[in-house]
């Protein structure tokens, strides 16, 4: 099967919401194992839908989704919770319980892998707590571990976040807007320690983004989504002006400096 090499597979794609509003056309791509890919788009055309469809958390119009060589909208039960293991998630907003300890909310991460009993009792074993010390070490928050999640900065939130869809070893990694509420220079940061995470533990990644100058700079490759459409499919190191005026429906100036932003306005 064509299918195994990939880690995930979109097969025309299509996602027409109650209201009428075709958010995804005829989506079609392959995604290898370990590939980073920011997926570019003015706001509207479709990137979260996407997202959303692939993780199931909204149901498609039609098309196929295969992880990992499985076709997601087939799998019961526990197969079905198989395949979303191996899917990680990451939000603009950190989709953290604010109230929960660091230490609970990536311990939450690790519960696809976990009886239930232990989520409802709230107890976890020790060496999970330790393996969770051990992330949040490398991700300089081992001294935020008893702390509120709640309390922490923006920056530390996203790293927490990461730290949580980390513990549940996923193979691919869906990024909302990972960046679009922080400041460039934490945004620098979440997108290193993100493409330095994904490297070494050879995790695909898929990363909606606002910032063609970050794509340029992480992704391998870049998905240019306009209307529900792809309209750019290829390398990020050519990406070139009529690639984002295709994208974005207007002249953008393709940056040499790394700071330009395209901003939340389009
Ligand atoms: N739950 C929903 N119900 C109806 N329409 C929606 C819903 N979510 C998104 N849309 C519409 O689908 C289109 C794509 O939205 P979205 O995927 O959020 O785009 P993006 O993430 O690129 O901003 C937009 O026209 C949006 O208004
Ligand atoms: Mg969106």
């Amino acid at each position: 099967m064509t299918q195994e090499k990939y880690v995930l597979v979109v097969r025309n794609l299509k996602k027409t919401y109650g209201n009428g509003v075709q958010a995804l056309k005829d989506v079609s791509f392959n995604v290898k194992k370990g590939e980073f890919i920011a997926v570019l788009g003015s706001s509207g055309s479709g990137k979260s839908t996407l997202i959303r469809t692939i993780n199931q958390l909204i149901p498609v119009t039609s098309g196929q989704i295969f992880v990992a060589g499985n076709e997601i909208q087939t799998l019961k039960g526990r197969d079905l919770r198989r395949a979303r293991r191996r899917i990680g998630m990451i939000f603009q907003h950190y989709n953290l319980v604010d109230r929960l300890s660091v230490m609970q909310n990536v311990l939450h991460g690790t519960l696809g892998g976990m009886s239930t009993l232990y989520s409802v009792l709230g107890r976890y074993p020790e060496e999970r707590k330790q393996a969770v010390l051990e992330l949040l070490d490398d991700f300089s928050l081992r001294d935020y571990a008893y702390k509120r999640a709640g309390e922490l900065s923006g920056g530390q939130k996203q790293r927490v976040g990461i730290a949580r869809a980390l513990m549940q070893n996923p193979e691919i990694l869906l990024c909302d807007e990972p960046i679009s509420s922080l400041d460039p220079i934490t945004a620098g940061a979440i997108m290193d320690l993100l493409s330095v995470m994904a490297y070494k533990n050879d995790i695909a990644c898929i990363v909606n983004l606002h910032q063609v100058n970050f794509a340029r700079q992480y992704a391998s490759r870049i998905i240019g989504i306009a209307h529900g459409e792809v309209v750019y499919d290829g390398p990020a190191g050519t990406i070139g002006h009529r690639d984002l005026e295709r994208i974005y429906g207007k002249q953008i100036p393709l940056a040499g400096n790394m700071l330009y932003s395209t901003g939340e306005a389009i």
